[in-house]
């Protein structure tokens, strides 16, 4: 059914996936290296999370380092990394508190033991949450998780524990680190690139996208708003023909 644009009503985003970009070209603009940019993209997190309850965002997932950002020189991963275990550890009693569950995705190989035992424990201490399900896309490309995926869907065969003739589109996913997440109603990218980058290829088959010029470090909560309500007047069809 069509949805009214003009219906208070109308229902908003429950899995909202945002690809944080512009923090680089952010800093650039204020003549400061790369990672100023990064420390000003973390700081506005807590704002977005926050809005989340309020606009009947449940699930919220933010793509924080993909498998290509290997490729940036030694300094901004490096710098990256020391923010990501900074930033678990600063905000971990505000996430517990104000009833945030938090998750990684990605593939935890590459990184060092000091950050996967500081995601381990933040997970683990904000697991009986349960008001906003934000999750954290770390070392996360959407095809290495397929690859991984399948890796294990192909060790469940070979054990005799899955049958070839049984795999159909539902199999997928229970392999997939977004296993126990609902697929993304709306992604959003900031900064002015129309494209997804290696994100949540399997799980955005049929999510509606938002490409903003906003730079990442810039985004607010009332912009979250505005996309979440222009997202409540869209008409997802889902390949049918509206009766
Ligand atoms: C996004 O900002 C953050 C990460 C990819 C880690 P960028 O660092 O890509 O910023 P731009 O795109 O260079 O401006
Ligand atoms: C995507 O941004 C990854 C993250 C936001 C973490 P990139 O800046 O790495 O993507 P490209 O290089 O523009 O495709
Ligand atoms: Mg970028």
């Amino acid at each position: 059914m069509p949805k009214d644009p003009h219906n208070a009503q109308v229902a908003g985003p429950r899995h909202v996936a945002i690809i944080m970009d512009g923090n680089g070209r952010w800093a650039q603009a204020r003549g400061r290296p790369r990672l100023f940019g990064h420390h000003a993209g973390a700081r506005r997190v807590r704002e977005v999370v926050e809005a989340c309850p309020g606009l009947g965002v449940k699930y919220l997932t933010v793509f924080a380092f993909s498998t290509e950002n290997w490729k940036r020189t030694q300094v901004e991963v490096a710098g990256l990394m020391s923010l990501f275990r900074r930033y678990i550890v600063k905000e971990t009693r505000t996430l517990k508190d104000n009833g945030i569950r938090v998750r990684f995705i990605g593939d935890r190989v590459r990184l060092d033991a000091k950050l996967i035992d500081l995601m381990d424990t933040l997970e683990r201490e904000t697991q009986e949450n349960d008001l906003v399900h934000l999750t954290v896309a770390l070392n996360y490309g959407g095809r290495d998780e397929v690859a991984r995926a399948t890796k294990r869907l192909a060790r469940d065969v070979a054990d005799g524990k899955l049958h070839p003739e049984d795999v159909d589109e539902e199999t997928l996913p229970r392999y997939l680190d977004t296993r126990v997440l609902p697929d993304p109603d709306l992604v959003i990218r900031t900064s002015g690139e129309a494209r997804i980058s290696n994100f949540l290829l399997w799980q955005s088959a049929y999510s509606e996208y938002e490409f903003i010029d906003t730079l990442w470090p810039d985004f607010t909560a009332a912009e979250l708003e505005r996309l979440c309500k222009s997202f409540g007047a869209r008409d997802r069809r889902f390949g049918a023909v509206p009766a």
